[in-house]
């Protein structure tokens, strides 16, 4: 199956309240763990890469190029989008002519205007061009009571500025972090996300921070708007942990190093089971 935009895999869990996984990739093992997941568990997927993962990749030609002849060779055929996570305004026309299906414009640090202005564009030029485009909004401190809380929320007044653009899909903070949860953070503001919801209709919402956010808290998003979940460090602490052991277990080849297949695959079944782990939780199993 040749890559699809995001929109309709996202429509339809919007509506059968269930998440779409965005696990983001790095190199040719990863890719390879989560498009032979997705295909196991007949759910759709989406392929996160940040610029940085992409310049990693020798550029998002590179990528492309690599996820086509990937779907093509493994004989995936459930939904694949290949997204940009966190694109600035010149890293959206890369991979756009670099032939990704869906893009993020990140334009959260500009002020409000700016990124009504430059989102309008790119809602205009992914749409003619049939790909879904993911905006985000800009935060507002997580204070309340003089208390500052851990993780940033959106304005809900704002978050419907950009919705009503025709973006595909809106991220906004709602209290979630990338990375570790620190030990006394305050958990998803679900009153946030209802407003935001309110005001922004129909367009899916995007959870950012996937990581380590409870059972209870993900399905509870979901059932309130989020059709997308973004993962990356638990894939990344997945496969750090799998390599440490087996390295620490010390199966070289007799003085000639490591065998770089098979240093590699006890990472890769641990992204495999972190997917498939997500994919489960976020209830996209089956939906292909
Ligand atoms: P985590 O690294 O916290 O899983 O977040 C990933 C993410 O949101 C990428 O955009």
């Amino acid at each position: 199956m040749a890559l699809v935009s995001a929109k309709e895999m996202l429509e339809k869990a919007r509506d059968g309240k269930y998440a779409v996984g965005q696990f983001n990739i790095n190199n040719l093992e990863w890719t390879k763990s989560i498009l032979q997941t997705a295909q196991e568990l007949n759910s759709p997927v989406i392929l996160g890469v940040s610029e940085g993962a992409g310049k990693y990749m020798t550029g998002f030609k590179t990528v492309t190029a690599m996820v086509k002849a990937m779907i093509e060779e493994m004989n995936i055929t459930v939904p694949v989008a290949l997204h940009l996570d966190h694109g600035s305004y010149e890293g959206c026309y890369k991979c756009i002519e670099a032939g990704f299906s869906s893009i993020m414009f990140d334009g959260s640090h500009f002020p409000i205007e700016e990124n009504v202005a430059k989102t309008k564009e790119l809602v205009e030029v992914c749409a003619k061009k049939g790909l879904s485009l993911e905006a985000e909004v800009g935060s507002i401190g997580g204070e309340e009571d003089g208390v500052v809380g851990l993780g940033e929320c959106a304005d809900p007044d704002e978050c419907k500025k950009i919705a009503d653009l025709g973006v595909t899909i809106l991220a906004a903070g709602i209290g979630n972090i990338h990375g570790k949860y620190p030990a006394n953070w305050q958990g998803l503001r679900f009153d946030v996300l209802e407003a935001i919801k309110k005001k922004t209709g129909d367009t899916p919402l995007v959870l950012h921070g996937g990581t380590g956010i409870p059972t209870d808290m993900i399905k509870k998003a979901i059932s309130l708007g989020v059709a997308k979940i973004n993962v990356n460090t638990e894939c990344q602490l997945a496969f750090q942990e799998a390599t440490r052991k087996y390295i620490e277990e010390g199966k070289d080849l007799a003085g000639k190093g490591f065998d770089p297949r098979k240093l590699l695959a006890p990472g890769a079944q641990a992204i495999k089971d972190t997917v498939k782990e997500k994919m489960e939780i976020f209830g996209s199993i089956g939906k292909a």
